[in-house]
């Protein structure tokens, strides 16, 4: 099989645009054969392009014996380049192809390239094991599911500078080789060959250069900005992903938060056809954490938890009072009609929150016929059973399971056993979609790895004033001018207004256990800065790949990136990371510690 250049040939329209209206045109379409089917007097061939595929026919009684020889001898996956006559379909129409009336009665065919078998077939419906397609990814990639996503994301990108060049926002790049910072997740690091022993970090964000460009007077600033974390992989998590990052002067949050949801209602009713109202339900981290156990509660159906904690106090359980009288909560969730769940999966429910550190969880079956099912009845009067019924607001037919420990972990196990029943028992309708606003984040959040305080979003965000008082006292109950955007209980992005005044900033540093001299070694340029005039500021980024994912209604970060990772930060593809030769690290002055494998 010789393979043709061009020679001059041009293409005139897309495989996938080829319609009823160009009945009669001669034109010339170039892609991938999808399929070959040789009826013996008619060959019919699809070739499929980015817009979509287009039927190509020939017969025995109007194509020469050598055309009629290269179209049998065309196999899956050649480039082949198609001249010749549109006509309408002679066979039956095929309804499910918007090509599906007309096709092209070859006149001539050129094959660009020949291919190999595929080791999977280029076709949506099927399912073929992920490694084997990230592997030969950029055949995935063919799969008009795949190319789907990738123009929806390309869609939205669009979409959003042109929303935000509407604005006023200027796009200015920043700097990919920067100085390794501490706080947030660990660092990809590059060494420096001109400065031995010297590394530069990747971005984990924009953040600092953000902020400079704000006191650089630029005054709206975004970015498609591509962010480097080596932390642990999910299913929505990526080592490179990146942020639709954005920084305005002169605002405070209720500015930043506005501008925001204008871009998202307008991005996602343009690409998507998504119809939101605004302005965006707005829920305090606080009431989130009570009604949800979660600081991104997926509001798309009820379940909130209920605090039963004066109630049972005395109520004759030990695990309850021992959990109260610990300083800890007793909290429940009624599951609406399932006081008939099957023992087995209410233990697997109790294993879904050990997950979450909880020791177990207690439950009350309240059956049609009156009858009680629980394994602490026992130990209480009919009374006060009763009494938790009423308090928790359950009626007959219910099942209440209840989860006893400090409160932190009572959240996060309840949080996340509303979330595994909302999806077993299906209470949530995916064509349904809930965005929210949680504010009014902790500055702080207590870390028992590293037996301190750390910034829960980052150390440049600003305190409430009236909060800075328990700074030192109990930092623990600073609230910070930050807000995430929730969708559908994922955190789409996440910003804050930040400090601009020295003071304040110094005094957060120290909350955090830096003294000035550590903070200026670690920050100083972006500190100095500080005192030639900053504006007050604020920002925020989204996840774009979370963004896309979410419209894709996938769950899975990888169907919405062209050459994503997978779990332990490699690529099935190239291969990387990988070794390299003894020359490259003497060059860059490092040795290894141990034996790579
Ligand atoms: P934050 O760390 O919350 O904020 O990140 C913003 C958004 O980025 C997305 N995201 C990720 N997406 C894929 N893979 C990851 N590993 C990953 N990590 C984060 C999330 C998240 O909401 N500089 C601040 C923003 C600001 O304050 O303006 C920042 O980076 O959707
Ligand atoms: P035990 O006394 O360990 O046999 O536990 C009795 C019941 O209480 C079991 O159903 C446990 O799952 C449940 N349980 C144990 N610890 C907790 C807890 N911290 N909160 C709620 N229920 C619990």
């Amino acid at each position: 099989m010789t393979e043709e250049s061009l020679n001059g040939l041009k293409r005139s329209m897309y495989c996938g645009e080829v319609r009823p209206e160009h009945v009669g045109r001669h034109i010339t379409v170039m892609g991938w054969v999808q399929k070959v089917r040789n009826k013996g007097s008619l060959i019919f061939i699809d070739v499929r392009d980015r817009a979509g595929i287009v039927q190509v026919v020939l017969s025995e009684d109007n194509a020469s014996p050598v055309l009629l020889e290269q179209a049998s001898a065309l196999r899956t996956e050649f480039v082949v380049a198609v001249s010749g006559q549109v006509q309408r379909r002679e066979g039956a129409v095929n309804e499910k192809l918007p090509t599906g009336e007309v096709e092209i009665v070859a006149e001539q065919i050129h094959v660009l390239s020949a291919a190999k078998t595929t080791p999977f077939q280029i076709l949506d419906e099927v399912d073929t094991r992920e490694d084997l397609r990230l592997k030969y990814r950029y055949l995935d990639l063919r799969r008009p599911k795949m190319q789907h996503n990738l123009w929806l994301r390309h869609q939205v990108t669009a979409a959003i500078r042109n929303f935000l060049n509407q604005e006023g926002f200027l796009e200015i790049e920043t700097p990919m080789l920067i100085k390794s910072t501490p706080e947030g997740a660990r660092d990809y690091l590059v060494p420096s060959r001109v400065h031995p022993g010297h590394f530069y970090a990747l971005p984990q964000s924009p953040q600092m250069y953000k902020q400079l460009l704000m006191i650089s007077g630029m005054d709206r600033y975004y970015q498609l900005a591509r962010c480097f974390r080596d932390e642990d992989l999910r299913a929505d998590r990526q080592p490179e992903f990146t942020q639709v990052d954005m920084e305005l002067s002169f605002v405070e949050e209720d500015d930043i938060m506005n501008v925001n949801e204008r871009m998202i209602a307008k991005v996602f009713h343009d690409v998507a056809g998504w119809e939101i109202s605004l302005p965006m339900r707005r829920m305090t981290w606080n009431e989130a954490m009570d009604r949800y156990g979660s600081d991104k509660p997926d509001l798309r159906f009820g379940m909130e938890i209920q605090d039963v904690s004066e109630v049972v106090s005395g109520c004759g359980f030990g695990v309850f009072e021992s959990a109260l009288a610990s300083g800890g909560v007793v909290r429940c969730l009624v599951v609406k009609g399932q006081a008939d769940m099957p023992r087995k999966k209410i233990d697997a429910l109790g294993e879904v929150a050990k997950l979450y550190r909880a020791k177990g969880l207690a439950w009350i079956g309240l059956h049609e016929d009156g009858t009680v099912k629980s394994p602490i009845a026992k130990f209480m009067s009919e009374e006060k059973l009763q009494e938790i019924v009423t308090a928790a607001g359950a009626e007959k037919g219910d099942l209440i399971v209840f989860c006893a420990d400090k409160k932190k972990i009572v959240c996060d196990a309840l949080g996340n056993v509303r979330l595994h029943l909302g999806h077993q028992l299906d209470l949530i309708d995916p064509n349904h979609h809930e965005f929210l606003w949680v504010t009014q984040f902790p500055m702080f959040e207590y870390s028992e790895e590293e037996g301190r305080y750390m910034a829960m979003h980052h150390p440049f965000t600003m305190p409430y004033e009236e909060d800075l008082a328990y700074l030192f006292s109990d930092p623990g109950r600073v609230r910070a001018k930050a807000y995430d955007m929730v969708l559908d209980g994922v955190e789409m992005g996440g910003g804050s207004i930040r400090i601009h005044r020295k003071d304040i900033q110094e005094k957060v540093f120290e909350a955090l256990g830096f003294t000035m001299e550590e903070a200026m070694e670690k920050f100083g340029f972006f500190l100095e800065a500080f005192s030639y005039g900053a504006p007050p500021h604020g920002g925020l980024a989204f996840g774009l790949d979370r963004m896309i994912m979410l419209l894709c209604g996938t769950d899975n970060i990888r169907e919405v990136i062209a050459f994503p990772k997978i779990k332990d930060a490699s690529c099935l593809m190239s291969e990387a990371p990988s070794t390299v030769d003894e020359k490259q690290l003497e060059e860059l002055h490092l040795m290894l510690r141990g034996k790579s494998e």
